[in-house]
C-alpha cells in the first residue's frame, strides 16, 4: 500500500503538467463521485484513469453485467493499471476524453472525470462536455472532480442542473454532479 502510494506520488509529480494534481484522489471522493453508478447501471465512461483508483471503485459499485470505458493519455498510467486491475468489464482506451465518441457507440448511464478541466484548452473541454450530454441517458450524471467551486458555470452552460458536492482531501475535492434531465 505505501508503495501504491510513493508510486502515484512520484508519476504524478512527473506528470504535474498533464495530470494538474500531485497525488491520487482522496477515498472521500472516490465514494462521492462514483455516488450515482448503481444496479441500475449498464455502461459508465470514465475520463482521466490515471492509476486507476476511481477506476476499482467504479467497478466495485458497477454490476456483473455493466461495462466500463476508462480514457487516460498517458499510456504508461495505463501499462500500469493492466497490472493492477483485471476484469472483463473494463476497457482501457489510450486517447482524450475529447474522442470518447469515437470508441463507445452505447447510451451512456454515467460519466465519471477527473481530468484537469482548467489546463485543457475550453474549447476542447466544452467539446467534450457537449457531446457527453448527447451520449448520456436523460434522467443520468456527468460527475467531474475539481480542486475549486469556482468553475461551475462550464458545466450548467451544459447541463440541466449541477450540484456540488465537497469531499474531505488536501485540497479540498468538489464534485460536479451534472444532469441531464
Ligand atoms: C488528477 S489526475 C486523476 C487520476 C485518477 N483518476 C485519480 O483520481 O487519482 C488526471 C488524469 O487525467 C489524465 N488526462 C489529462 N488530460 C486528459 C484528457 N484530455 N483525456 C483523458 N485523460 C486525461 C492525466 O494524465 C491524469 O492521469
Amino acid at each position: 500500500m505505501a508503495k501504491t502510494f510513493l508510486k502515484s506520488v512520484v508519476d504524478f509529480t512527473k506528470n504535474v503538467k498533464t495530470t494538474g494534481a500531485l497525488y491520487q484522489t482522496s477515498k472521500q471522493i472516490e465514494k462521492e463521485i462514483c455516488s450515482k453508478i448503481d444496479e441500475n447501471t449498464k455502461v459508465v465512461v470514465e475520463f482521466g484513469t490515471g492509476l486507476g483508483n476511481i477506476t476499482q471503485r467504479i467497478l466495485d459499485n458497477l454490476p456483473a453485467d455493466g461495462k466500463l470505458y476508462s480514457f487516460e493519455v498517458k499510456a504508461e498510467f495505463l501499462e500500469d493499471v493492466k497490472e493492477l486491475i483485471q476484469d472483463e468489464r473494463l476497457v482501457l482506451i489510450n486517447d482524450g476524453a475529447q474522442n470518447f465518441d469515437k470508441y463507445v457507440k452505447e447510451e451512456i448511464d454515467c460519466f465519471i472525470s477527473s481530468i484537469p478541466v482548467t489546463l485543457i484548452p475550453k474549447e476542447v473541454v466544452m467539446s467534450a462536455l457537449k457531446k457527453s450530454y448527447t451520449a448520456l441517458k436523460s434522467g443520468n450524471y456527468f460527475c467531474q472532480v475539481l480542486y475549486s467551486p469556482f468553475h461551475k458555470k462550464k458545466f450548467s452552460a451544459v447541463f440541466d442542473k449541477v450540484e456540488i458536492k465537497t469531499a474531505a482531501s488536501v485540497p479540498l475535492g468538489f464534485i460536479h454532479h451534472c444532469l441531464k434531465k
